[in-house]
């Protein structure tokens, strides 16, 4: 009995050893707007090569056409299977979101603030929201990037992700009467979910935001790091923000943790982030721990 009952003891030891150096948290992945899981599938079988024994999550949830429903939706039941996923691993996994699916998956972090999640990667979504048409024209053609606003503020345009995000610097008034979604997560409109929507983010162990100049797609490429117009059309980065320096969810309290990661990619364009395997080797794998 005795014999037994230290033999597992020492099974345990060496698994936890084990454990230590090898074994990953699970992933789960959100893909981003129009498409459908099969396009994060190069990086999910990435993972898995480079690091055996994980499992991956894929979500297929809000994929194609459906990806253009409302923000809360998608957040709201995408969040509940995250928790779902998440109850399965009390140890914690990671979390990464492409393109649109940054964005949700970020909110899903603030809507949920009890969840888990280890690090996040935001690869390349639009955070401090998007003011360029590029790529829109297929959902919505003949969209005007000057006039969109009046296709976005209004209250059809909400029913849409993208007017959820759309951020017309030159129409800030609008955006803050109209928008029903981004302000709100960014507690730019304090809300009684302010405190959960910090909350959400503080705790994680890294926040870690992938973007770069030859995007071509987020305007300004910035907004993945957080970073937006002002009123005059001029990028201002996000340490120069409000939602920065007023701490308004904690950004700037995890950058003094050490734990919010900026990080700069040149020479990569918007629909190679998650197909570009020198990228994923060396600024994604390294937080997938
Ligand atoms: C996409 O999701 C479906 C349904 O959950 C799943 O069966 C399939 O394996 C996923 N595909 C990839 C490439 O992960
Ligand atoms: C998640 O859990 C809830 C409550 O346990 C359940 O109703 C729901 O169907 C689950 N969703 C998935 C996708 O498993
Ligand atoms: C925004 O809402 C306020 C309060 O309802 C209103 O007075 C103002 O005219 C609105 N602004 C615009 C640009 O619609
Ligand atoms: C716009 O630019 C002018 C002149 O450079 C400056 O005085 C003003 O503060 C700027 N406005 C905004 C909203 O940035
Ligand atoms: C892949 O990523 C690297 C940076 O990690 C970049 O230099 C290169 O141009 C990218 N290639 C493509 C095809 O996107």
């Amino acid at each position: 009995m005795l014999k037994t009952k230290m033999e597992s003891i020492i099974a345990c030891w060496f698994l936890l050893i084990f454990c230590e150096t090898h074994c990953y948290k699970p992933v789960v992945l959100l893909h981003g707007i129009m498409t459908y899981n099969t396009s994060m599938e190069l990086i999910k079988n990435r993972i898995e090569e480079k690091h055996p024994g994980t499992i991956v999550y894929n979500t297929n949830r809000y994929s194609g056409w459906s990806s253009l429903e409302n923000m809360w939706e998608q957040v709201q039941n995408m969040g509940y299977d995250l928790m779902n996923i998440t109850q399965k691993h009390p140890e914690g996994v990671n979390f990464l979101g492409y393109s649109q699916g940054a964005l949700i998956a970020r909110a899903i972090l603030q809507a949920f603030p009890e969840h888990n999640v280890h690090n996040f990667i935001s690869l390349s979504g639009p955070q401090a929201g998007q003011y360029g048409t590029a790529f829109l024209h297929i959902i919505f053609p003949g969209l005007a990037l000057k006039s969109a606003f009046e296709l976005f503020y209004s209250r059809v345009g909400q029913h849409t992700s993208v007017g959820n995000y759309w951020n017309d610097p030159y129409h800030q008034e609008l955006y803050y009467n109209y928008s029903d979604f981004l302000p709100y997560i960014n507690n730019a409109i304090p809300s009684e979910r302010s405190y959960d929507f910090k909350a959400g983010l503080v705790k994680l162990n890294n926040l870690v935001l992938i973007g770069g100049p030859q995007d071509n797609v987020i305007t300004p490429w910035e907004s993945a790091h957080f970073g937006y117009y002002d009123g005059n059309g001029t990028v201002i980065n996000m340490g120069e923000r409000d939602i920065y320096i007023d701490d308004k969810i904690g950004l700037k309290t995890l950058d003094l943790l050490g734990k919010l990661k900026t990080i700069t990619v040149p020479g990569i364009n918007h629909f190679m982030w998650h197909k570009n395997m020198t990228m994923v080797d060396e600024f994604v794998l390294p937080y997938l721990d």
